[in-house]
C-alpha cells in the first residue's frame, strides 16, 4: 500500500488530474482488525472478496452458504483452476465439507503423468469413473464434444487431433461443472462443491461467532458492510432481533466502511 500510495502521489503531482486518485485495498479483509489495518496503511476504501459469497444475495445456494458460514481460516486449499487447468494455475477453494481440491489435484496429476485418457491404467480409469465423474469417461468426452461443437468448432477440431487436449477437456468437465453445483445446491454433489474461498471467510466467521451474523441467512451484503467496524459482542448485539434488515449495529454513516 505505501508504495502504491507513493506512486499515486508522484503521478498526482506531475499530471493535472481533476479528481483525486483514491487507492483502495482488497484481499484478506474479513474482520474489523484487518479493515482497520488497511485504512491505517492509507487505503481510501476497502473491497471484500470471499465474505461476499456468504451473503444471501451472492447467488450461492443456502446449502453452500451454510458451508461457508462454518469455515475456519484454515479450511481453504489450493486447487487447479478450471479455465487454466493445463497451465497448472491454482486457485483457493473451500476445503471443509468438500473433496473438490483433492479430486481436482488428482485429475491434474493424471494429466501431467499420462498422454491420453487411453494411457491411464484401466483400474485408475475405473476409479475416476466411480469416484469423480460418476459416468464412463467416454460419456464425459461425448458431452464435452457436443458442447464444443455448438460453441468452439476450432477447439473441437484441435481436440479430435490431440489426445492430451481431449484428456484436459474431459477433466475440465469436472473442474468446471463443479462450480455450478454449489450454485444449484446439488445435494448429491455436495462433496464435490467447488467454491472459491480464502481465509478472510474464516476470519469473518470467527468475528461474528455468537452474534446475529453467525446465521448464514442473516448475512445480507448490507449487514456485512455495515458491521465490520463494530465489535460483535456487547449490548447492541444482544438487543438485535431476528430480521436481518433491522439489525444495524453501526447506523452512523461516519462509521460505515469506505466512508472516509
Ligand atoms: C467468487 C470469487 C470469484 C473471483 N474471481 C476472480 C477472477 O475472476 N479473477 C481474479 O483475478 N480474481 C478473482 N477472485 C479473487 C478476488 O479478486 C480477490 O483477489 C480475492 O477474493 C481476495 O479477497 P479476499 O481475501 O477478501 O477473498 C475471485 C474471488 C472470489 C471469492
Amino acid at each position: 500500500m505505501p508504495l502504491i500510495i507513493a506512486a499515486r502521489d508522484r503521478l498526482a503531482r506531475s499530471r493535472p488530474y481533476r479528481a483525486p486518485i483514491r487507492v483502495g485495498a482488497a484481499g484478506g479483509l474479513g474482520a474489523p482488525a484487518a479493515i482497520a489495518a488497511a485504512f491505517a496503511l492509507g487505503a481510501a476504501y476497502v473491497v471484500t472478496g470471499s465474505v461476499n459469497q456468504a451473503a444471501v444475495e451472492s447467488g450461492l445456494s443456502p446449502l453452500a452458504r451454510a458451508m461457508l458460514a462454518s469455515a475456519e481460516m484454515a479450511d481453504v486449499a489450493m486447487a487447479p483452476s478450471a479455465d487454466m487447468f493445463e497451465m497448472g494455475v491454482k486457485v483457493q477453494v473451500l476445503k471443509k465439507g468438500s473433496l473438490f481440491a483433492a479430486r481436482a489435484h488428482r485429475l491434474y496429476d493424471l494429466y501431467k503423468t499420462f498422454d491420453s485418457l487411453e494411457a491411464i491404467p484401466a483400474e485408475m480409469r475405473a476409479r475416476l469413473e466411480i469416484d469423480i465423474f460418476r459416468r464412463p469417461l467416454s460419456d464425459v468426452w461425448e458431452a464435452t464434444r457436443r458442447w464444443l461443437s455448438e460453441r468452439d468448432a476450432a477447439a473441437l477440431a484441435r481436440a479430435e487431433r490431440d489426445a492430451k487436449l481431449r484428456m484436459a477437456l474431459t477433466f475440465r468437465w469436472y473442474v468446471g461443472l463443479s462450480s455450478r453445483w454449489p450454485i444449484e445446491g446439488k445435494e448429491d454433489r455436495k462433496s464435490d462443491f467447488h467454491i472459491w474461498c480464502r481465509p478472510a471467510m474464516g476470519a469473518f466467521n470467527d468475528w461474528v461467532a455468537g452474534s446475529f451474523l453467525q446465521a448464514a441467512e442473516a448475512r445480507s451484503v448490507g449487514q456485512i458492510a455495515l458491521n465490520p467496524r463494530a465489535r460483535p459482542s456487547g449490548p447492541e448485539r444482544s438487543n438485535c432481533a431476528a430480521p436481518a434488515s433491522t439489525c444495524r449495529r453501526t447506523s452512523s454513516p461516519s462509521r460505515r466502511v469506505g466512508s472516509r
